[in-house]
This record gives structure tokens, sequence and C-alpha cells, in this order.
């Protein structure tokens, strides 16, 4: 009887004894990984920006994204006036340690959306657009896009070239979407159709996008051609949400004021 209560005892001091050597290596593995864990999302989220921005060639290392990326200027932009401000303005030292998406959880930092469109409830204060320049002219401006889809927040970034106007390239890097439906915003095939794509009308309100996906496809001699994008087949509602994400970002709630400040030549 006394022999069993031992065993009992025993097996139980060694599954504590276990449990507790574990629980403090899976700790310390968490805590000492953390940083490599940072540092693979900021590259991984430079890494594509630069795709977007369709500077960035395929199977490029760790190196390659870093010095592109150097080659950008980041700047936060507010929304809706297109004032640079400093890293101050969101409560940071160093412009790199503002997490922007917690921001859109912070009521200092973001406002509630009554008028919609992107489906993303709250809108941030201040947003970061990445600039690259070629001696005074500036090459291309990266801005951060996401909004719901059918059944998600999709990611991206979008890239014009430097008149502020022509679209650069288009990148989701995020994004829950039907692989085959609404997951088709990935194919390379459907990426392709948005260079040289405008989105406001050169000679007029440079407030108000333009972008329109035509479910069914966009016909060669169609109106507007330079705003239109063929749709996704089977997902109409994400095809919707591209394009509501598209015209909020790069409208006068968000980023149009700053890319005005672009064409004008004071950014
Ligand atoms: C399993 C399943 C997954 C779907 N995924 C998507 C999706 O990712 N995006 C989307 O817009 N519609 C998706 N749909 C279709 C929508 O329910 C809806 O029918 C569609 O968006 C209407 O667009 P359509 O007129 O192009 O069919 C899905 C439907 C089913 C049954």
């Amino acid at each position: 009887m006394s022999q069993s209560n031992e065993t009992i005892r025993k097996t139980l001091i060694v599954a504590i004894l276990l449990s507790l050597v574990f629980s403090i290596v899976v700790s310390t593995a968490a805590v000492s990984l953390r940083p490599a864990q940072e540092r693979n999302e900021a590259l991984n989220l430079r890494s594509n920006m630069l795709a977007a921005a369709g500077l960035l060639s395929p199977g490029a290392g760790e190196e390659e994204i870093q010095s592109l990326f150097d080659q950008f200027e980041v700047m936060l932009v507010e929304m809706g006036t297109g004032q640079i401000v400093g890293p101050e303005a969101v409560g940071v030292e160093n412009l790199e340690d503002y997490d922007q998406n917690r921001a859109r959880r912070n009521p200092d930092l973001s406002r509630a959306l009554d008028n919609d469109p992107a489906g993303i409830n709250r809108l941030v204060n201040y947003a970061r657009a990445y600039v690259l320049r070629d001696g005074d002219s500036i090459e291309r401006v990266v801005v951060p896009v996401y909004g719901y889809g059918l059944w998600s927040t999709m990611y991206g970034f979008l890239a014009l070239e430097g008149d502020a106007n022509t679209v650069a390239g288009l990148g989701f890097y995020e994004h829950a979407e039907t692989p085959g439906l609404g997951g088709e915003i990935d194919n390379p095939r459907w990426i392709a159709q948005w260079p040289g794509k405008k989105i406001y009308d050169e000679d007029g309100n440079f407030q108000e996008p333009k972008i329109r996906l035509i479910q069914g496809g966009v016909s060669s001699d169609a109106d507007d051609i330079e705003h239109k994008v063929d749709g996704l087949s089977g997902a109409t509602l994400t095809a919707r949400g591209v394009e509501r994400t598209i015209n909020f970002w790069l409208g006068e709630r968000a980023f149009a004021p700053f890319l005005e400040k672009v064409r004008a030549g004071e950014i």
C-alpha cells in the first residue's frame, strides 16, 4: 500500500517537474525568438511593398530587400490633409515603432467612419507612405491599402508612378478570400492588368478616384478604359471590395491630399 502511494507521489513529482522544465523551455524560446520574428515580419512587409512597386526581383535575398527598401523615404501622412508629420504625432521616437494596425483600435490615433466603403470601421489619423526619388523627381509613391472583401480584410500596397496618378503596381499580401474565387486577387495575371491604369481623371478632380472593376471583363473599346480593370469571375463581392478599398484610400479622406502635394512638387 505504502509502496503504491510512493509511486503515485513520485509520478506526480516527475510530471510537475517535467511540465515546469518544459514551460521554462517554451517561454524562453518564445521570448528569445520574438526579435527574430519581428525582424522577419518587417522584412516581409518591406518585400511586399517593393513587390507592389515592381522593384523586387524573384528570389531576392534579405540584403537586396533591405538595400532596395533603404532607397525609399518613409513618411507619416495625416489622412485627409496630406501633412507630413514626425513620429511624435503617433507617440513614438522612431517611425519603425509605429504599429499602424494597432493604431486602428486606438481612439487617440484613429477615428470611427460613418461612411465606410472599404469596411475598415476606423481610419488611422496617420498612415505611412513610401517615396522613391531619382534626383529631384519622384519615381514611385507606395501607399498601404486595406479593406473588406467577402470573408476577410485584404491587406496590400498600391504603387503609383511619380505623377501620383498612374498605377505602377498592386499587391495583396494577406487575406482569407476563397482560393480560385476571391483569392484570384493574388493571381499574377490579374495583378498584371493594373500597371498603367489611371486613378484620377488627368484634367479633372484629383480628389475623386475613378477605378472600376468590371465583372465579365473590360472590352477593348470601353469608355474610360484607363480606369477599368477586369473583375474576378465568381467573386463579385471580393472585386467590389477591391474597388472600394482602392477608391477609399486614394480618396479625399485618406491619401488624395498627399498625392496632390506630390503632383505639386511639395513633397
Ligand atoms: C464556398 C464558396 C466560396 C466563395 N468565395 C467567394 C469569394 O472569395 N469572393 C466572392 O466574391 N464570392 C465568393 N463566393 C460567391 C459569393 O457567395 C457570391 O455568390 C458571389 O460573390 C456573387 O458573385 P458572382 O455574381 O460573380 O457569382 C463564394 C461562394 C461559395 C459557395
